[in-house]
């Protein structure tokens, strides 16, 4: 039985000040989160603070958005994975479609920064996507078995244990058009199956996939209620406490129901 794992990815949000107000926040929204694991986000900037903010209260975890793969040295404005390590991250994003897409992180950058943050005890949450021109031309599956191939490249068994994966749909990230679970389902099955060729059974039995694009408290029981569907990475409907809180109540409530 896999946990449940509702993230919020914060973007370019929220300074210090703004993140502890919104840690007490959800804290009194959500004392209780048994049975699932809550992560957080914050840009860099805000790792401190947060870090500060969460020492009581429930165990939510902390993660950062990005990271660079070597440890130190000339890399102008990077932040490393003993870096986020030494700040008290658990988990860190990699290759979001947004790295992908505005800051040049091809699928060879995305490899390494996964075997770095395997290297320092961080748990990557790989994000792979297809474009609305890769759906509409039928190359979901291909797109996604790359970007998966290409990123766990060189990652041994103990590590892929330690992976969970995110399926971005591009076209469905902070567009308020979000996929649907038919739509999604096939692929969280698709990539089960890679990982279960990269991996074997048990480690694909044991990997999380969560769906991520315009996740809300209104749809996000629709994506939970199918048990291919491990948790959600939200972006937009996270940087309100209130709204992430029901986010997470929802998948702490809420069981799959429909296997098909
Ligand atoms: P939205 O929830 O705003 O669509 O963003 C999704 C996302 O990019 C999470 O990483």
């Amino acid at each position: 039985m896999r946990t449940r794992f509702i993230v919020g990815n914060w973007k370019m949000n929220k300074t210090a000040t703004e993140a502890v107000a919104f840690v007490h926040r959800l804290q009194q929204e959500l004392s209780d989160i048994e049975g699932i694991q809550v992560g957080i986000t914050p840009p860099f900037t805000a790792l401190q603070a947060t870090r500060g903010a969460l020492v009581s209260g429930p165990a939510f975890l902390l993660g950062a958005q990005n990271l660079h793969w070597e440890d130190k040295g000339a890399f102008t404005g990077e932040v490393s994975g003993p870096m986020l390590k030494d700040l008290g991250c658990e988990f860190v994003l990699v290759g979001h479609s947004e790295r992908r897409q505005y800051f040049g992180d091809q699928d060879t950058w995305t490899n390494r920064k996964v075997l770095a943050a395997l290297r320092h005890g961080l748990k990557p949450i790989l994000c792979v996507g297809e474009t609305l021109q890769e759906r509409d031309t039928g190359h979901t599956g291909p797109v996604i078995e790359r970007q998966l191939r290409a990123g766990l490249a060189g990652v041994d068994g103990p590590g892929l244990a330690a992976v969970t994966i995110a399926y971005e749909p591009v076209w469905a990230i902070g567009t308020g058009r979000a996929a649907t679970p038919q739509q999604t389902v096939p692929v969280h099955r698709e990539i089960r199956r890679i990982i279960g060729e990269l991996g074997g059974p048990a480690t694909a039995q044991g990997l999380r996939i969560l769906y991520g694009g315009s996740v809300t408290p209104q749809n996000i029981a629709d994506f939970l209620s199918f048990e291919e569907i491990d948790g959600a990475l939200v972006g937009g409907a996270c940087l309100d406490p209130l709204s992430f809180a029901t986010l997470a109540k929802v998948a702490i409530g809420s069981k799959p129901t429909t296997t098909s």
